[in-house]
């Protein structure tokens, strides 16, 4: 059997990330989180000293990336930054470094490079509409933001002691950020399903994207 190549794009909070490693157990694919990749480049740009509005500066953190990904651990020039790349701070910063450019050019190719003999469920904001624009199959998953925000909150907010008021005016202005820029915007493809998740559970929402790829109404 042919291995596939899915997307999931959608804005932040909607169950990707979740959704998206469950369906690649399910199908024994790989998964792509691509959101790791830009959060990679703001990680090592402010570990640099390079400020996001910095083009000649984050081409260089890009050509000088040595990014690998080990299992579910993300490598940058040795070091494991996995946990690192998951703070407030840098989930801004990256929404940021994610607008220029010359940061979407270097990142393009190594997601198209991982695609290449499909068998991958790429999540992100642009898998569907500019890196793999001939996917198999597009899903567009999205929820209010309210109840992204409150996801969010039970994941990890709570515990850090931020506040959920504080999570959702986070993801609004990222959202605004990702809908607004210029180059590979958040938004559906024309061909891509598009699932509110905001009543659902990541299984139902997984059984759903089976049912649609095995043609099932
Ligand atoms: O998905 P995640 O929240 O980890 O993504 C972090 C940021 O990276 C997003 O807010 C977005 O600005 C950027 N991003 C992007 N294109 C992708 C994936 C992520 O611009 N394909």
């Amino acid at each position: 059997q042919r291995l596939l190549l899915i997307t999931i794009d959608g804005p932040a909070g909607a169950g990707k990330t979740t959704v998206s490693r469950m369906l690649a157990r399910k199908l024994g694919y790989r998964y792509l989180d691509t959101g790791a990749l830009y959060r990679a480049v703001a990680w090592t740009a402010r570990s640099a000293d390079v400020r996001p509005d910095d083009d000649r500066g984050l081409g260089d953190v890009c050509a000088l990336l040595h990014l690998r990904i080990e299992g579910s651990r993300l490598v940058a020039g040795g070091e494991d930054i996995t946990d690192r790349i998951r703070t407030p701070e840098i989930t801004m910063l990256a929404s940021a470094v994610s607008a220029r450019p010359v940061v979407r050019q270097a990142l393009l190719d190594i997601q198209r490079d991982m695609g290449r003999d499909g068998g991958l469920v790429a999540e992100g904001r642009d898998m569907g509409t500019v890196v793999f624009p001939d996917a198999d199959f597009k899903f567009f998953l999205d929820a209010t933001v309210r109840q992204r925000a409150m996801r969010r909150y039970r994941q990890y907010g709570r515990e850090k002691g931020q506040s959920l008021s504080r999570i959702e005016a986070d993801i609004r202005r990222r959202d605004a950020n990702d809908s607004s820029r210029d180059i590979a915007p958040l938004k559906a493809a024309d061909d891509a399903l598009t699932i509110d998740s905001t009543a659902m559970t990541a299984r139902q929402v997984v059984d759903l994207m089976m049912a649609h790829m095995a043609g099932r109404p």
